[in-house]
């Protein structure tokens, strides 16, 4: 699916660019056979506040990080692919004729699209999406209708606008997790009708996704995440918020860090973990996941897969979508292990150029 009107249908190779809360993620991949190789790939921090919870508060100042990412990857791509949250979009599933031509389609759904979404619909981006014969009438088929405030997808646009790059694809971050997922779950064992919970653990959000036979059956977000660690070393150690993040990934900090802040740090993400599967629970027919995959920056922290198994009693994997793919040369590979927990996104987004 295109997603709010901007795929232009051509596959060609596009950049990935995840824009979280505090951080822009750049990522480029091509495609031999069945085979992907990173091409390039940059992080760059954002200042505080101009992205707050997944809205873009200034495009500007973010429009110039992703300009200095660009540069420092020194990928000659212009084409670009971004995501909304899921929390900003609505999906419907609704039957339609199976004879209509994708245009005809399209119009009947503009034309009815206000029985289903709960905005003004000139204030929403409208897409949709076949997704095969309808199980109830042979002679309809099932379509994904997706919808998000206009504003959302505009900011967007706009900003990779400033930034001199082209918007290709305005896609849904549930979406793109999932088909980064897939990579994922070519490397799990027992690949059917497998439920995994796919915990993205950033700065200020976790996220869970749950995926049965990698589709998408429940995500759920929450503001929690390593944040939370690099104030807590600021304040105990008069630390600068860049000195903490540093010290929190290359160590150095006086004996008492380990038992005192980042064992109950370690704690607080279990319970956290805990605590969104048991939300899943209570909201599903399901009541057991077969497998945690840990996403996200706060993954990549020494021993969290291990204490996660412990305490939960689930198999538990820190995700690497670049396990299966070769590294070209000009791509730092130490600084890609390490960042790779925290790249699904983006990986999902650059996955688009081959769709
Ligand atoms: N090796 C590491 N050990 C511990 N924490 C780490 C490590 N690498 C990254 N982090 C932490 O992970 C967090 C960033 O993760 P990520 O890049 O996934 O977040 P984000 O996507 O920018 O934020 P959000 O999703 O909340 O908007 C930071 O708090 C960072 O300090
Ligand atoms: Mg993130």
């Amino acid at each position: 699916m295109g997603f709010f009107g901007l795929f232009d249908n051509k596959t060609k190779p596009m950049l990935g660019l995840d824009v979280s809360s505090t951080t822009v993620k750049l990522l480029e991949l091509s495609r031999q056979g069945d085979s992907y190789r990173v091409e390039n790939y940059a992080v760059r921090p954002l200042p505080p506040n101009v992205v707050v919870e997944k809205n873009i508060n200034d495009v500007e100042a973010v429009a110039q990080v992703v300009k200095a990412v660009v540069q420092s990857s020194r990928s000659k791509l212009k084409d670009a692919a971004v995501a909304v949250a899921g929390s900003s979009v609505i999906t419907k599933l609704i039957d339609m004729p199976g004879d209509l031509s994708e245009d005809a389609m399209e119009l009947q759904i503009s034309l009815e699209a206000d029985q289903y979404i709960p905005y003004p619909l000139e204030e929403v981006a409208i897409d949709f999406d076949i997704q095969g014969p309808s199980a109830k009438n042979p002679e309809q088929v099932e379509v994904l209708l997706a919808a998000c405030r206009r504003e959302n997808v505009d900011i967007r646009s706009t900003m990779l606008e400033l930034a001199d790059l082209v918007p290709k694809v305005v896609d849904v971050e549930a979406y793109t997790l999932e088909r980064a997922f897939a990579l994922i779950q070519e490397q799990l064992e027992d690949q059917e009708e497998q439920v995994v919970a796919v915990v993205d653990i950033g700065a200020t959000m976790t996220t869970l996704s749950v995926l049965v036979d990698g589709k998408t059956v429940y995500t759920r977000e929450q503001l929690f995440g390593g944040r939370q660690l690099t104030e807590e070393i600021q304040r105990r150690y008069g630390l600068s918020a860049e000195e903490a993040g540093l010290a929190k990934k290359q160590g150095g900090l006086p004996d008492d860090y380990e038992p005192e802040v980042l064992e109950p740090f370690k704690e607080a993400v279990v319970q956290q973990v805990t605590r969104s599967l048991q939300f899943f629970f209570s909201s599903s027919q399901y009541n057991d996941v077969d497998h945690i995959v840990l996403a996200g920056g706060v993954a990549s922290m020494t021993g969290l897969a291990g204490l996660i198994e412990e305490k939960l009693g689930t198999s538990a994997t820190v995700a690497n979508p670049f396990a299966n793919m070769s590294i070209s040369s000009r791509v730092n590979a130490s600084a890609l292990a390490n960042d790779a927990p925290s790249l699904m996104i983006a990986t999902g987004l650059a996955l688009r150029s081959f769709e």
